[in-house]
């Protein structure tokens, strides 16, 4: 192994105004897979995040709930860093943005890009709530788009043609904070230049960020570089711009900086130095991880800010996917919108964390997590082939051998083959290729398996010629046990963590899976991991749909539908002509409906609840007009509703006798 390298990592800083979702455990796992493993290979490496605490939506939810923003701040902030401690993310320190150091900080580096004259003034219009007396974000003022006129769309974009626009440019404007029509004010603005960097940045962004996300970057350079408005009007939760009356700095641009106050705070408290890390001539490292829709802020403003104020700028940024859940973006009312807290309620955080370093790759791909794959990977892989080898050769160690394994191994050849791996297993992980890694850990453990499966130690200890063989295979597989443990460590600690407590030995290092364990005392097996059962799942997914019903009463305004949209959906009364199953497809039945004047063919992932024979003939409910859907089996022209969490607990909404296929449900 080369020096000891200096590595700084972050996740992106969580809003302090709503709990932690799964997805962000995709990125905190992300992160921390990597600090795990710099830190075993020998290296200093600091992870710091935060939560981001500023701006006008932290600022409503805490009007709406009766409390200070910073009250708010507070209680959402002690329970993502709760979460952090469950899903075991190693960070070495957690602050909120609304912290003195970042205050300072973001003081001082707004200072050096004024004295750099990275900053220009300009009077705007905006949109403005005269009843509440304050300046609307785009994203709180919803109208008809200007251009396709689909009614009820955001005031920066419309979600049916794409367009972009501004808030006044919308028909009908309305204010989602009162409900009023938004007047249009003129105020004056900061603006950091952005385009004084381009030319650094169209050198820098390249080496920065992988192959395809440079191409995307591309395109924003072709674009242009546009000024960066980073001031706020009052009322607005923030910090307040030093030399300026009633303006705050914009949430954006004291939330990045807060990678650095985390640290700073850190500094403070024990003996890192902040310059030697952040100083330009820092040969440390300092790597951002991201999700995609993040990635302006980090690739274009971040690092000019950085070098307007005469910092370093980061070594690399680190973009992910998006999560998705059973193919489909996660939803409330589905209850695939889990809370990471209801998942660890439920679940073991180190499942998750194996499944989603089992798909990160380096791209920025999104991933999903589907349930049944989720189920037989962790039981497959963990339970079935991981810790399956230590439970297998425990009670050989401690019935044949007085719990100690033997001084040597019956042979070095498959514990070496193990050792030689290491490199190439470190290099993935090294490259962020955690699913290349992994592919290559099961390798191995379906190795150590077959040899247990081979030497079949079971028969062998009942067998007086060849007893004596015995501790010797089971110290072998152990150790194999020992190298995998040492090669999944950064991804599942706590696993890890049970496994050595099991073997009796200090925390693994990476140059461990060298040197075998021998003639040393191990402790009692002890279950180190269950296997996942399908009801965990239900409980889990039925707790996350629950919580939508009392949350419905303060569901945000901008969640709401107006009339006229729901009237547009078409819900008809069908009758089933014919249900059967579909090949290949385990939660699918195929229908043919009866429309009255028409007839039609829908799938319905109702399989689990209902047999073909219990349906046909059938009255149900049918949504006419939704847009046919290509599916894997074929064509669907619709959907039939029903209700419950799913599986087997779901429920057709049908209709009493009397109607007729075709009649409209009003
Ligand atoms: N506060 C900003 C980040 C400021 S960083 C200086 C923010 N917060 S967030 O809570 O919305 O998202 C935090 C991170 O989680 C982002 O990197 C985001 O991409 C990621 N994810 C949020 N939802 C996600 C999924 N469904 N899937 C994967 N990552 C997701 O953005
Ligand atoms: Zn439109």
């Amino acid at each position: 192994m080369g020096q000891q390298r200096d590595i700084l990592v972050t996740s992106a800083l969580p809003y302090a105004n709503a709990p932690l979702h799964i997805g962000h455990i995709v990125e905190y796992t992300q992160t921390d897979v990597f600090a795990r493993f710099q830190r075993m290979r020998g290296n200093r490496c600091i992870y710091v995040c935060a939560s981001d605490a500023h701006g006008t939506p932290t600022m409503l939810r805490a009007e709406a709930a009766g409390v200070s923003p910073e009250e708010l701040v507070a209680e959402v902030a002690a329970g993502h860093q709760a979460v952090f401690d469950r899903f075991r993310i190693s960070v070495d320190n957690y602050l909120t943005t609304h912290s003195p150091e970042n205050q300072e900080l973001t003081a001082s580096i707004y200072g050096r890009l004024v004295d750099g004259g990275h900053i220009h003034r300009k009077t705007i219009k905006q949109a403005y709530d005269e009843e509440k007396a304050m300046f609307l974000p785009d994203r709180y003022v919803r109208g008809t788009c200007p251009v396709c006129h689909t009614p009820d769309q955001y005031g920066d974009s419309c979600e049916n043609c794409s367009a972009t626009y501004t808030p006044m440019e919308l028909e009908d404007p309305v204010s989602v904070v009162s409900g009023t029509t938004p007047a249009v004010r003129e105020s004056e603005h900061l603006f950091f230049k952005l385009g004084n960097f381009e030319e650094e940045l169209r050198d820098w962004v390249p080496r920065h960020v992988d192959a395809a996300l440079a191409r995307k970057l591309d395109e924003w350079f072709e674009a242009g570089l546009r000024d960066w408005d980073i001031s706020r009007d009052s009322p607005y939760f923030g910090f307040e711009i030093p030399g300026e009356t009633g303006k705050y700095f914009y949430v954006w641009f004291d939330a990045p900086i807060g990678y650095m106050a985390s640290f700073l705070n850190l500094c403070r408290r024990s003996d890192l130095d902040f310059d030697e890390f952040w100083g330009v001539d820092s040969s440390a490292e300092i790597y951002h991880v991201i999700g995609k829709d993040i990635v302006y802020f980090h690739t274009l403003f971040w690092p000019s800010v950085l070098s307007g104020a005469g910092y370093r700028k980061p070594s690399g940024i680190i973009v992910h996917g998006f999560l998705t859940v059973d193919g489909q973006k996660m939803s409330k009312s589905r209850g695939t919108f889990i809370n990471a807290s209801t998942y660890a309620d439920h679940l073991e955080p180190d499942c998750l964390r194996y499944y989603f370093a089992a798909k990160l790759g380096v791209g920025a791909d999104d991933l999903d997590l589907n349930m049944d794959d989720f189920i037989a990977r962790v039981n497959s892989d963990l339970v079935g082939k991981l810790v399956n080898i230590g439970s297998r050769c425990a009670g050989f160690v401690h019935r044949q051998n007085e719990g100690r394994l033997t001084e040597e191994l019956p042979g070095p050849e498959l514990f070496e083959e193990f050792a030689a791996a290491s490199e190439e297993i470190a290099s993935e992980y090294e490259a962020r290729n955690y699913a290349k890694a992994i592919r290559r850990i099961m390798a191995l453990a379906d190795k150590a398996n077959q040899y247990i499966d081979e030497e079949k130690p079971w028969l062998k200890a009942k067998d007086p010629e060849q007893a004596a063989t015995v501790p010797g295979i089971a110290t072998l597989g152990l150790n194999l046990f020992r190298t995998l443990m040492v090669y999944l460590r950064p991804v599942i600690p706590g696993i890890a963590e049970r496994a050595e407590a099991f073997l009796d030995i200090e925390p693994l290092m990476w140059t461990d899976a060298q040197t075998p364990l021998l003639g040393h005392r191990i402790n009692r097996f002890k279950a180190i991991l269950e296997r996942v059962e399908q009801k965990e799942i239900d409980a889990m997914i039925a707790k996350s749909g629950e919580a939508t019903n009392s949350e419905k009463a303060q569901r945000d305004e901008s969640e709401q539908i107006d009339f006229e949209t729901f009237s547009k959906i078409d819900l008809r009364v069908a009758k089933v002509l014919e249900a059967s199953y579909v090949e290949g497809a385990d939660k699918l039945l195929k229908l043919r409906l009866d429309l009255g004047d028409d007839t039609r063919e829908i799938f319905s992932g109702i399989r689990a609840a209902y047999k073909p024979e219990d349906l046909e003939g059938r009255m149900v409910i049918t949504v006419d007009n939704l847009k046919p859907r290509k599916m894997r089996f074929g064509v669907s022209e619709g959907m039939v509703l029903a209700s419950g969490p799913g599986g087997e607990e779901i429920f057709l909404l049908s209709v009493d006798s009397g109607a007729t296929p075709g009649m409209k449900v009003t």
